[in-house]
């Protein structure tokens, strides 16, 4: 399988918001990455926009049509942002107030699953797929298919944090079982959360994942190396 790239530019707003400055512009980043082998762009809509903004999106969406995934909690403000701009897919993903990133994947109360289910509905009504970021177990991946997602995404954060091989190799085993799952499910694996040069290896010979969502390591390694060079070198992991 062809493993498809999506490059996450949140932190080129967060540098751009370090200083209220007009720039780096997401946009620009954005050509960058899609001009040297990233298959689609990344922005997380975050409640406290404290980096990627509305206006972000927007523009990114205009730009390159197909071409934007979408994160984004469940909230209201943030189902009427992706109706507005349309972007290829979105990912719905918790969001803790104060939290310095995403903590891991959805938890499925009987509330969340009604919220997302409504949500799910109407972004299918515009055509814009949906994605699902759960922590690689069966029962949320069952769920995940139940409520209609076309994607689940795995999280890769307790692989990425494992400071024992013997741990690293059990959880990557749960994301082998989980994207076996979830393709049987009929669902498409995507796979994300702190996953760097070193560590994705493992992750990609997998099998059965589609596209890796990666963002952080590779805006830190443009910064010595620049960004076309930084999404090359990934994109050739994969
Ligand atoms: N996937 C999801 C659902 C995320 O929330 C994030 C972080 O925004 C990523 C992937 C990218 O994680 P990282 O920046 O650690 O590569």
């Amino acid at each position: 399988m062809n493993l498809k790239l999506g490059v996450n530019i949140d932190h080129v707003a967060t540098l751009r918001q370090a200083r209220r400055a007009p720039f780096p512009d997401p946009v620009d980043a954005a050509a960058v990455c899609l001009n040297t082998g990233a298959d689609f762009i990344v922005v997380h809509l975050r409640k406290d926009q404290r980096h990627i903004q509305e206006k972000d999106v927007a523009r990114v969406c205009r730009a390159f049509p197909g071409q934007i995934h979408l994160e984004c909690s469940s909230a209201p403000a943030m189902e009427k942002a992706a109706l507005k701009y349309k972007p290829h897919s979105v990912c719905i993903v918790p969001e803790k107030p104060g939290e310095v990133t995403t903590t891991g994947g959805l938890n499925f109360t009987p509330a969340v699953k009604r919220r997302i289910a409504q949500m799910i509905e109407r972004l299918h009504r515009k055509k814009i797929l949906v994605s699902l970021f759960v922590s690689p177990d069966a029962e949320s991946i069952r769920t995940a298919a139940k409520l209609g997602a076309d994607i689940v995404e795995l999280c890769t954060r307790d692989y990425s944090e494992a400071t024992r091989a013997a741990t690293a190799r059990k959880l990557l085993q749960n994301l082998a079982l989980s994207a076996l799952l979830a393709r049987e499910l009929g669902l498409e694996v995507h796979a994300g959360h702190g996953l760097d040069y070193h560590n994705v290896l493992a992750v990609a010979d997998i099998g059965g994942i589609a596209c890796m969502n990666i963002g952080f390591s590779i805006i830190t390694r443009a910064l010595f190396a620049g960004l076309p060079t930084a999404v090359l070198e990934m994109k050739g992991l994969l």
